[in-house]
């Protein structure tokens, strides 16, 4: 039988109970990863009980609550609070997620809580995201023209605005493509699928005139074609994007340029 070797400091082992519930209430225990890169130990799973009848109703809310009262160490980003800045992205009950739009209820029993899966981690719930921007700085990811500027601007058909629809909302939270299995092995060769949505988002922009170098930005083995259609991106999109679509659009267009 083949024998796997864990990293060194890479398993995660049982951590500390902060606090133990009274009777009375509604609570409920979250297990949460923690890590810091400082103090040399292997990473763990911290336990903390929250009153659900004093906390707001989603899984963010019941993190800040716990670094607000309980620890103040507790680690992990987030700003909007309503889904739009994707900074809380986490996997939450087995699942890649925004904290802010997950409800408390919708997980049965003790919540479990990590960073997103196959990216290094910062500290706690603190992905770091250096390879993922790289990658979207890569494509690209702004308006490209050679033609004379218009006196006023460049204007769009209402036809040609509805093409980007279902992907000018992502918001780069990176749930897909660390769902991606393909993303996990290859994360230094293939973009990913939220890189590639994105690249799918300026290959449809009508006002765009560099569609060209673009397709052969990702004419490539890895950058585009590890992508096998498993589709656990477009599960994952707490925008309900379909990024594996997007793919499929882009290698759609590598084939119509190519006959
Ligand atoms: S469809 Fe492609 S990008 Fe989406 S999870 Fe599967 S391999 Fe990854
Ligand atoms: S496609 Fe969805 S899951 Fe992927 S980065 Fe954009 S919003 Fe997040
Ligand atoms: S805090 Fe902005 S998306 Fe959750």
């Amino acid at each position: 039988m083949v024998a796997f070797k864990l990293p060194r400091n890479s398993k995660v082992t049982a951590g500390k109970t902060w606090n133990t519930p009274p009777a009375e209430g509604d609570w409920k225990a979250f297990h949460v990863y923690r890590w810091n890169q400082e103090d040399g130990r292997n990473p763990r799973l911290d336990t903390y009980w929250v009153d659900c009848k004093t906390c707001p109703p989603m899984i963010l809310d019941a993190l800040i609550k716990i670094k607000n009262e309980i620890d103040p160490t507790l680690t992990f980003r987030r700003s909007c609070r309503e889904g739009i800045c994707g900074s809380c992205a986490m996997n939450i009950d087995g699942t890649n997620t925004l904290a802010c739009l997950k409800a408390i209820d919708d997980v049965r029993g003790p919540v479990r809580v990590y960073p997103l899966p196959s990216m290094p981690v910062v500290k706690d719930l603190v992905p770091d995201m250096t390879n993922f921007y790289a990658q979207l700085q890569s494509i690209q990811p702004w308006l490209q023209t050679t033609s004379a500027t218009p006196p006023e601007e460049r204007r769009q058909e209402i036809e040609e605005r509805a093409k980007l629809d279902g992907l000018y909302e992502c918001i780069l939270c990176a749930c897909c493509s660390t769902s991606c299995p393909s993303y996990w092995w290859n994360s230094d060769r293939y973009l990913g699928p939220a890189i590639l949505l994105q690249a799918h988002r300026w290959l449809s922009d009508s006002r765009d005139e560099a569609k060209g170098e673009r397709l052969d930005n990702l004419e490539d083995p890895f950058r585009l074609y590890r992508c096998h259609t498993i589709l656990n991106c477009t599960k994952a999109c707490p925008k309900g994007l379909n990024p594996a679509k997007a793919i499929a659009e882009i290698k759609k267009m590598m084939v119509e340029r190519s006959v």
